[in-house]
């Protein structure tokens, strides 16, 4: 089953299990990619994925997500984009691009910027994001998203990617429209899940007509939004959203299926199907609570707000031995963390669903593939790039395999992307920061 090709709309997966997305501070200060982004997403197509799904590239000039990832916000990044995309593709591996665009959710702009804050409704939310608070969209404000999301999307085509997709979830700004707990405007892109769901309709009609028919589209959604993780986050969002179900819990699988099924009404191709609302988030990126990790990303973003300074000094002050488990509640969750939900996308819409979350191990690649169409992997990939070479070629389980340690997550705004995991090297960190630093080699990554 893993290894059975795939085809969707002219494009030939070479096997079932995808990268998934993973960003890092790989591309220039201004968005451009660079040989270092290459390097690392060659690293997987060679390995043998059977396709890669980049980073978010940003949408907006001024929203990057964060500071020192690709964008395709303006032309002028699509020459560089084309040369590396057509690198990355060399030996037959399909190249989808992540287009996005983080609303108040996720920057990292050099001082805190008025577009930071720029959501659905305004608000006060004191896990994500950093400005102090979120601020409301104008209707011209949001019609030049649409615009920019579409023509993101031509400029993904020209670069020579196989296809789009579209983020509509982590807490970024389309899942700032669609989640009922941050939503709250009163116009016509939001109150009623109809309305809430406008925005993404819109930019998905735009994107389809700005790529043309026979172009692969697909969204990334969150099926179920668990406002409340991590533990108790509800508590400190700001206004509480009223009736309470769609404070504490956002949107459900019902609500989302229905959302489903319009996607593929306006002609999406594939749907990944996630879980949770914020990145980092438990649903999201399941396994431990990387605590020095995120005291370390905190402590790097505090001069953006207030709140940004108050919750760095709050980690600070709170001893590891309290904040440690009181933090890591609800973190632990099983590989296929969504699959239950993606499976039922897969029924109910009848789109190719590919699951994501937790997976490594070759039985649960198969038990996810054996209920959903793809897998796809991002930190088990990171340990182990050429997982499924190893596989295909009958060899066992990585011995080093990732742990789940969250280590790589949290860094990958602050440090060079990479594993940060000391036990995977057996406490040589000079191995690792080796390995980490081989993506910067100027002819290619792994010997
Ligand atoms: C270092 C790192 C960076 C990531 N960057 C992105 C990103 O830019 N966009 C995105 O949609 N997801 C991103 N993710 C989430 C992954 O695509 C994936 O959904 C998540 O890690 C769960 O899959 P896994 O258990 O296989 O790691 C990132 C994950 C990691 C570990």
């Amino acid at each position: 089953m893993i290894f059975e090709p795939r085809t969707i709309k002219n494009v030939t997966f070479r096997n079932r299990v995808l990268r998934s997305s993973v960003g890092g501070r790989m591309a220039a200060y201004d968005g451009t990619v660079t040989h270092v982004w290459r390097n690392f997403e060659r690293t997987f197509a060679e390995g043998g994925v059977g396709g890669i799904i980049s980073t978010t590239f940003s949408t907006n000039r001024r929203r990057q997500t964060p500071f020192e990832y690709p964008s395709l916000s303006e032309q002028r990044f699509v020459a560089p984009l084309r040369e590396h995309v057509a690198a990355i593709r060399e030996g037959g591996c399909p190249y989808i691009i992540q287009i996005g665009d983080p609303g108040a959710a996720t920057q990292l702009s050099l001082f805190g910027e008025s577009a930071d804050a720029m959501s659905s409704s305004s608000g006060f939310e004191f896990l994500y994001g950093y400005r102090n608070r979120r601020v409301p969209m104008s209707p011209d404000e949001i019609r030049t998203v649409i615009g920019e999301f579409a023509d993101a999307a031509a400029r993904a085509r020209e670069a020579g990617a196989d296809g789009v997709e579209i983020t509509a979830e982590k807490g970024y700004l389309i899942h700032q429209f669609l989640n009922p707990g941050l939503n709250r405007r009163t116009d016509a892109w939001g109150g009623s899940a109809d309305r809430r769901f406008r925005l993404l309709e819109e930019i998905v009609t735009a994107v389809r007509r700005a790529v043309g028919p026979d172009y692969l589209l697909g969204v990334r959604l969150a099926a179920r939004d668990f406002n409340y993780l991590p533990y108790a986050n509800f508590l400190l969002r700001f206004p509480w959203a009223f009736p309470l179900r769609h404070h504490v819990y956002g949107n459900d699988l019902k609500t989302t299926l229905a959302y489903g099924k319009r996607l593929k009404a306006l002609g999406v191709d594939l749907l990944h199907v996630v879980t949770g609302t914020g990145f980092p988030g438990p649903k999201g990126n399941p396994g431990a609570f990387p605590l020095r990790e995120i005291k370390l990303f905190y402590n790097a973003t505090r001069h953006l707000g207030t709140k940004a300074a108050l919750r760095a000094s709050l980690l600070n002050l709170v001893p590891e031995r309290i904040a440690l488990p009181l933090l890591s509640i609800g973190w632990r969750e099983a590989a296929g963390v969504s699959l239950e939900e993606a499976e039922a996308f897969r029924n109910e819409v009848e789109l190719p669903v590919i699951t994501n979350g937790g997976y490594q191990s070759r039985s649960n690649i198969e038990l996810g593939l054996a209920r959903c169409d793809f897998v796809s992997m991002a930190r088990a990939l990171i340990a182990t790039p050429d997982l499924l070479d190893r596989y295909r070629d009958g060899a066992g389980e990585p011995a080093e395999p990732c742990t789940f340690c969250n280590r790589c997550c949290a860094r990958s705004a602050t440090s060079p992307l990479g594993c940060y995991e000391p036990k995977r090297y057996g406490g040589d960190l000079d191995r690792m920061v080796r390995e980490i630093m081989a993506y910067n080699n100027p002819v290619r990554a792994r010997p």
